[in-house]
């Protein structure tokens, strides 16, 4: 039978908030997340990196200039690296006031306070941030994981990274964990790729309605980044993608409910 606009389901895409609702609130802070949940969101996605005293702390920057008031605090630590920094260190700094001083205190989060802090009631997509300076981080995400195994269910929790290589090895330390891979492979590439990854994550602006039919057909899902814009929404959900970042989750979700 033909259902009308109103009653038609919500497509399926799921509303990943970038960074947490980062246009709403300082990125990759439990406030970001929080309020992800409260617009809707069904995941949070969040950038992971380790510290001087190998800790795993959100992060998305390679320094902590751009989202703390670490030059404040630690003037002569140039350039204030996440990796040079221990985490007493960085759980001196202020994460919030540089967005809005509505958010003056805010911490920059260890990977242990957020997933506990999600427990299951918000999906996670970890982005592991790979650099040389810190080679084992894949096996140090892996162990933390590990201590939350209490919430976790396929949709609930999956990790990412533009490094495929090092997702290949997480794959073999984590099987059970879905793997999404940063970037557009090329269409060749698709069924070795499938091997270890059940998703890609593209820019839109490299993303076609034919790309997304090519993936799905090796069994892959497609996940899409950065919009905010409804009527690039709109395009995207037209492409059946699985889930869309967004700095604006109740854009996305109002786009979703046909608003
Ligand atoms: O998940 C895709 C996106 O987060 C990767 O880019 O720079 O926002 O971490 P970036
Ligand atoms: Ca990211």
């Amino acid at each position: 039978a033909f259902t009308s606009a109103a009653h038609a389901s919500p497509p399926e895409v799921d509303n990943i908030a970038h960074r947490g609702a980062s246009a709403y609130a300082p990125e990759n802070t439990l406030a970001a997340c929080a309020l992800a949940r409260s617009q809707r969101a069904d995941t949070c996605e969040l950038d992971v990196q380790q510290t001087k005293d190998d800790h795993l702390v959100l992060m998305h920057d390679q320094t902590l200039t751009r989202t703390t008031n670490v030059e404040q605090v630690f003037p002569d630590r140039s350039p204030w690296r996440v990796s040079d920094f221990t985490l007493a260190e960085i759980k001196r700094l202020d994460a919030g006031s540089w967005f809005s001083s509505h958010f003056r205190g805010e911490r920059v989060p260890t990977l242990r306070e957020a997933l506990r802090e999600s427990n299951g009631g918000i999906g996670l997509l970890l982005e592991v941030k790979h650099s040389p300076r810190n080679p084992d981080i894949d096996r140090r995400v892996a162990a933390e994981l590990q201590e939350t195994r209490s919430w976790w269910s396929s949709r609930r929790l999956a990790v990412q990274a533009f490094d495929w290589q090092s997702m290949r090895t997480f794959h073999s330390l984590m099987p059970q964990v879905p793997i999404a891979l940063l970037g557009k492979p090329d269409l060749d590439k698709l069924t070795e790729l499938a091997g270890f990854a059940k998703a890609l994550n593209l820019p839109h602006s490299e993303l076609t309605a034919q790309y997304v039919k090519s993936v799905h057909d090796k069994g892959m899902r497609v996940y899409t980044w950065r919009a905010q814009k409804r009527a690039v929404i709109r395009r995207l959900i037209s492409y059946g993608v699985d889930g869309i970042m967004t700095n604006r989750p109740d854009h996305l979700h109002g786009v979703k409910h046909g608003r």
